[in-house]
């Protein structure tokens, strides 16, 4: 062949090996590219032989064009074989993206129970106030439910709190009270203390919107030598500040209960209208948080400790109505229906 004409043939090698390198976009198609023009039986080896039987100048010249070519297509091949590499890999990662931005399963969150936030912050205000906390059981005993705390069988206070009786000598407790007495023993005698005691407690009523059959109290007691009324006065006002505002102040009235002497029925400014008068306080402009006095001398001794040394004050709250005052809860048996839609109103937001 002439010069002329190998370099014509060498040029459309070139441009048809070009043209099917692009239209390779797959490794398996460009490896069929391969064999067909660098393999043994490709037209670029078959010239590649034909050099030897060529006279020096003839094999130069063509051996350089056949060399430029080869160059060419290897180098496209190399280039052509990255980028149907990468493309793949593209492909992959697009096919395997996370949406991570997509919105997770919410879980429901539980919220506490108004009465038990307020038994908490109730506890928060009295721990603060130096007071431990104790807990008792709510199967008790008539001696400790009524006749340490002054209360003998057959007395008419009784009436007040009956009770579901399990034998008759065990009942449901009526009050967190027999606690005074099992605290006073558990810590004296004669040792001063300082103890809340939340429960649980039980009464024959019939429910309607401020009675339970089952509800909560919270019982205080202090004892100590000089224990007095300014002390249970004091506390109370204290409490009634931290738990409903600085400007809160307390009244005491009489009362009576037969474990305290003298008794009282302690109430707060009305949370509804301040003092001025409302539905909430009957126009007294007071609402009665709970009742309160100074430990019966009968009791103290009761528990083994020296009446004519030591005093102290008691008192006895529902933290189901301090709930209903603080947020404005009409009805207790809203507290026992367990309904989300009431409960998830008091959702405490987490910190
Ligand atoms: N235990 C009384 C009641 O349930 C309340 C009370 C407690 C009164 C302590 C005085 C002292 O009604």
């Amino acid at each position: 062949m002439h010069q002329e004409a190998w370099n014509e043939e060498l040029q459309a090698l070139r441009e048809e090996a070009l043209e099917s390198l692009r239209l390779s976009v797959d490794e398996a198609s460009l490896e069929a590219w391969r064999v067909r023009y660098f393999g043994k039986k490709s037209q670029l080896t078959a010239w590649s032989r034909q050099l030897g039987g060529m006279d020096p100048e003839e094999r130069r010249a063509v051996g350089q064009q056949l060399n430029a070519v080869r160059e060419v297509l290897e180098s496209g091949y190399k280039g052509q074989l990255e980028e149907v590499r990468a493309q793949a890999i593209r492909h992959q990662l697009a096919a395997e993206t996370l949406d991570v931005t997509l919105p997770g399963r919410a879980r429901r969150v539980g919220t506490l129970h108004p009465t038990t936030r307020t038994i908490e912050e109730i506890e928060a205000v009295f721990l603060a106030l130096g007071f431990t906390i104790a807990e008792g059981m709510e199967v008790e005993t008539d001696e400790y439910n009524f006749e340490m705390l002054n209360v003998p069988k057959d007395h008419p206070a009784r009436d007040m709190q009956d009770t579901f009786y399990l034998t008759d000598e065990l009942l449901l407790r009526t009050h967190t009270s027999p606690m005074q007495v099992r605290v006073m023993k558990q810590i004296g005698p004669n040792q001063p203390l300082k103890v809340i005691v939340p429960g649980r407690v039980y009464r024959r009523d019939e429910d309607d919107a401020t009675h339970s059959h089952a509800f909560a109290q919270i019982e205080g007691l202090v004892v100590g030598e000089g224990v007095r009324m300014s002390d249970l006065k004091g506390t109370l006002e204290a409490f009634a500040k931290a738990l409903f505002g600085q400007q809160q102040s307390i009244r005491l009235r009489p009362s009576f209960f037969p474990f305290t002497e003298p008794s009282v029925e302690v109430d707060v400014r009305c949370i509804q209208c301040q003092g001025t008068g409302c539905r909430v306080c009957k126009d007294t402009g007071w609402i009665e948080i709970l009742g309160a006095g100074m430990v019966h001398p009968h009791v103290l001794e009761a528990a083994g400790y020296d009446a004519r040394r030591f005093s102290g004050f008691a008192f006895g709250m529902g933290p189901e109505r301090v709930a209903m005052l603080k947020y404005g809860i009409p009805d207790i048996r809203l507290l026992y229906q367990n309904d989300l839609r009431f409960l998830t109103q008091f959702r405490r937001v987490l910190s």
